[in-house]
């Protein structure tokens, strides 16, 4: 299904709120909400909404285990684009999560264990009980993660080559895209398929012409986010600009 709201603030609401049923509805159950994390610009907003739930009504992430989708390689987790600096100055500084619950992909390690690296991540995963939800931005490649055009709808998490685009669009954070890596680790996407629920959020304008493609296109591999028509359990949250080309 797709959804589209007024503006993303809206939205983003909406979305942190379905997030924090599903954390309540699972502490009532004692058990863990396992959360599947993006960065990026898209769910700032959405992050912003969980701290303010935290800091202003109560909500707890005391039972909430998260798994990031992807990071840069090489990357240094204290570098200022890491996808760590980001979460945790975005939303895990300032909610009451276990640091022990946090799983981001490491960007340091050494070439010969990453395939390793890469199964752990992925039991990991299916050890703490599965993605509960898991929230998806999409780049103008059509990536989800860092699936870029070509990625196998059954892929696991893995190493990969960043798209020419993916890097252009990533050249503010670092100053020049000669400075972006070239690659990065993200969850495949038979990986972010096996989550119970799958959100994939789009605002502005700049994303209307992939979201039509990834809505309302052929399924192909050339644009990872088709695979997302398939699930029944994926709901596709837009903004008015973003869903501006949708017929
Ligand atoms: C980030 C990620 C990417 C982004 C996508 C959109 O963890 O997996 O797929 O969601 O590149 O990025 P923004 O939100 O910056 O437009």
């Amino acid at each position: 299904p797709v959804t589209v709201y007024e503006n993303q603030h809206q939205a983003s609401k909406r979305v942190a709120e379905r997030i924090a049923t599903l954390i309540k509805n699972k502490q009532s159950l004692g058990e863990n909400a396992v959360l599947g994390l993006a960065t990026g610009a898209t769910p700032v907003r959405v992050y912003e909404e969980l701290v303010r739930l935290h800091k202003e009504e109560g909500l707890s992430f005391s039972n909430v285990v998260t798994f990031n989708l992807d990071e840069y390689y090489p990357m240094n987790p204290t570098s200022k684009q890491s996808y760590v600096t980001f979460m945790y100055e975005n939303l895990f500084d300032h909610i009451n999560i276990e640091k022990e619950n946090i799983h981001i992909p490491d960007g340091t390690l050494s070439k010969e264990k990453i395939a390793d690296y890469c199964i752990a991540y992925e039991n990991k995963i299916g050890e703490l009980g599965g993605l509960d939800l898991q929230v998806l931005g999409i780049g103008r490649t059509g990536h989800i993660g860092f699936n870029e055009p070509g990625s196998a709808p059954n892929s696991g998490t893995r190493l990969v080559t960043l798209d020419d685009l993916t890097r252009r669009d990533a050249s503010r954070d670092f100053g020049g895209k000669e400075n972006v890596p070239t690659k990065a680790i993200t969850m495949g996407i038979g990986t972010i398929f096996k989550a119970r629920e799958i959100i994939l959020m789009a605002w502005n304008t700049k994303k209307a012409t992939i979201i039509k493609k990834a809505v309302e296109g052929e399924i192909s591999s050339d644009v990872p986010a088709t695979y997302l028509q398939l699930p029944e359990n994926t709901e596709f949250v837009l903004d008015k600009d973003a869903a501006s080309e949708l017929t």
